[in-house]
């Protein structure tokens, strides 16, 4: 949700604000706002709408401090509007406090702090926070630090704050409840993020702050305290990418730029997967084949895309492993009671990690004797550290709001999960491994194919996008894609579209054909290809405008479709990784044509640390 930088040290601090906001925008973009502390003054400069409204704003200002904070905003309580806009700041102008998540008794604490006579500038839940550590500062706290761990001892929620005080120049003061908050040492000072793509610039070495812990930055250094003043240390770890693979380097847009890299990103999450004798090796799983011989059921629990990756992921688990599977959107997950045993595998599978419904969905499970593996794409995120066991993708930094590179690398590391199970359950032999894993290595240079489509899609787009709806269609593993193609259309294009089970069209949704809308086909060689052959007949009867994926090679596909878009042969089970590119470049361009704002659509945020 939220985007937050901090700063404090030798260089200016403005400058390295607005660039940690400008990398951070992704996470939303409703309004931007930035705090200065210096020379006992506190200066807030804030603005409803994209950073480069509140560059505007700053236009020709100096505004100067030591130390400062900033925000970009996806909003929770309160309309997105300048009012609304972060840094809060309590009456007295001495406090400013930027924050991502929710305070959950906001409403209490403001009622009562409105009974001591307080006024409230804002409708955000922020606000009570900036009045309440000026409350505790007044109410005998020594300084910032103690005022701060006092204030959030009273929260309720999931947060991550970072706070200035006028009166304490170059001291930032920063806590967290699960939501994300980074920290990075560099050069006579240190700053704070929300996430990695915020510091990298200045520093690989990051220390994640953990629940309940509160970082005070000065020039000093950091120092980690637990709610109670006690020393702690958050989690450190270094990453290995730099800041070249968050940039679009000539790309229009970021998504187009990660759909591009999606050869480079299966190929690094399948390095070091296959040991000499072709074995399955997950070195990283902190568990071994012992903990997976026994498993009699697996749930994958996830959201959005991440949903769409464990739904494919079902076919193969249970086909590979012979295991039993269940998907479930994670917010559902967690209010059922789930048979859960000792014997069950739960899957989460969030590409940053920090997805409240998938942590809160993990946690439910873990709290029921389930063993829980994590498959995220962010090194040290909260669904990482929380599992039992991590498998990562290694797709590298995503900043387009849709999900592409790590929605690939998901069903790759889902899918060499599956055969792991296999092989630590016998459910196949050494050799069926071995030809699956190559099977599967060969895959970077099929979307490399597949990608050279790309010309013929956004022709295809320029013809589409003016229809008021898409339906797309699948079965099998084609379903999963079907719904992923009509996820990536919406929510980027704002076009209405929706994936269906090609065989429960004729249940109702065919009702919604007109003549010449169009259909989507999920139509690739394998088992129900004769099936999905009737289902745009049955479509076609009725008028659509059909454009179907198939397998190369396939003339026949021509007899029924009016557009073919053809992907190279593959295994069944492997088509996902090619049939979802299509659809993603058929998105993006329809988008583009429209002109909407890819990397940031309306109302979306790439992380959604709220439930
Ligand atoms: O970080 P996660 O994988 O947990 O995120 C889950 C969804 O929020 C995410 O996939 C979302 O649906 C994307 N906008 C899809 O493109």
């Amino acid at each position: 949700m939220c985007g937050i930088i901090g700063y404090t040290g030798p260089a200016p601090v403005l400058p390295i604000l607005l660039e940690g906001l400008r990398t951070l925008e992704y996470r939303g973009y409703d309004s931007a706002g930035v705090a200065l502390v210096g020379a006992g003054a506190l200066s807030v400069v804030k603005r409803a709408g994209k950073l480069g409204r509140l560059l505007q704003a700053l236009d020709g200002d100096t505004v100067e401090g030591t130390a400062g904070v900033g925000h970009t905003r996806w909003a929770t309580h309160g309309e997105p509007n300048d009012r609304n806009a972060h840094p809060h700041v309590d009456p007295a102008g001495d406090v400013a406090v930027i924050h991502n998540g929710i305070i959950e008794n906001f409403a209490e604490l403001r009622a009562k702090l409105a009974a001591d006579g307080a006024v409230f500038a804002s409708d955000t839940d922020t606000e009570v926070v900036a009045h309440l550590v000026a409350q505790c500062r007044r109410d005998g706290a020594t300084d910032l630090a103690e005022a701060v761990r006092a204030a959030v001892r009273r929260l309720d929620g999931a947060f991550a704050i970072a706070v200035v005080d006028r009166r304490e120049p170059g001291t930032i003061v920063a806590c967290r409840r699960e939501a994300p908050l980074v920290l990075g040492r560099v050069s006579g000072g240190a700053l704070l993020s929300s996430d990695v793509a915020g510091l990298i610039a200045h520093t690989r070495d990051i220390e994640a702050l953990l629940d309940d812990q509160v970082a005070v930055l000065t020039r000093d250094g950091i120092a980690v305290t637990d709610l109670g003043g006690r020393p702690a240390q958050g989690h450190r770890f270094t990453v290995d990418w730099d800041i070249a693979a968050a940039e679009k380097q000539g790309y229009a847009h970021f998504m187009l730029k990660e759909i591009h890299e999606q050869p480079l990103a299966v190929r690094e999450t399948l390095l070091g997967r296959v040991d000499a004798e072709g074995r399955v090796t997950l070195d990283e799983l902190r568990a071994d084949a012992d903990d997976f011989r026994f498993v009699d059921k697996v749930y994958i629990v996830a959201c959005g895309t991440s949903f769409h990756a464990g739904m494919v992921a079902k076919y193969a688990i249970e086909h590979w492993a012979g295991i039993g599977v269940e998907v479930e959107i994670a917010s559902e997950f967690r209010y059922r009671d789930p048979i859960l045993t000792p014997h069950t595998l739960v899957v989460a599978i969030s590409q940053s990690g920090e997805t409240a419904d998938t942590l809160a969905a993990a946690t439910h499970a873990r709290a029921q004797g389930a063993k829980v593996v994590a498959i995220s794409n962010v090194v040290g995120s909260s669904l990482a550290r929380d599992a039992d066991a991590v498998l990562y993708t290694r797709a590298g930094p995503e900043i387009g709001v849709a999900a592409t590179k790590t929605f690939v690398t998901q069903i790759i590391a889902l899918d060499v999960l599956a055969l792991y199970l296999a092989q630590a359950r016998r459910a196949l032999f050494p050799d069926e491994c071995r030809d699956h894993l190559a099977r599967m290595e060969a895959l970077p240079d099929l979307l490399a194919q597949v990608l050279d489509s790309e010309q013929e899609i956004a022709g295809l787009a320029r013809r589409f996008c003016r229809a008021g709806y898409v339906m797309f269609i699948g079965r099998h593993v084609g379903l999963p894609i079907a719904l992923e193609g009509a996820l990536k259309l919406k929510e980027i294009s704002y076009v209405h579209a929706e994936g269906f089970a090609a065989g429960e069209m004729k249940h109702g949704p065919i009702a919604l054909i007109t003549d010449g809308g169009p259909v989507v086909a999920l139509a690739t060689r394998g088992h129900v290809r004769g099936k999905i052959l009737s289902n745009i007949q049955e479509v076609k009867a009725r008028g659509a405008v059909v454009l179907a994926i198939a397998t190369e090679g396939d003339t026949e596909i021509k007899e029924h479709a009016d557009h073919v878009v053809y992907v190279p042969e593959v295994h069944e089970l492997l088509y996902p990784v090619l049939t979802v590119v299509p659809l993603q470049l058929l998105g993006y361009h329809i988008a583009a044509e429209l002109g909407r704002d890819v990397d940031m659509p309306r109302n979306l945020a790439k992380t959604v640390t709220v439930e």
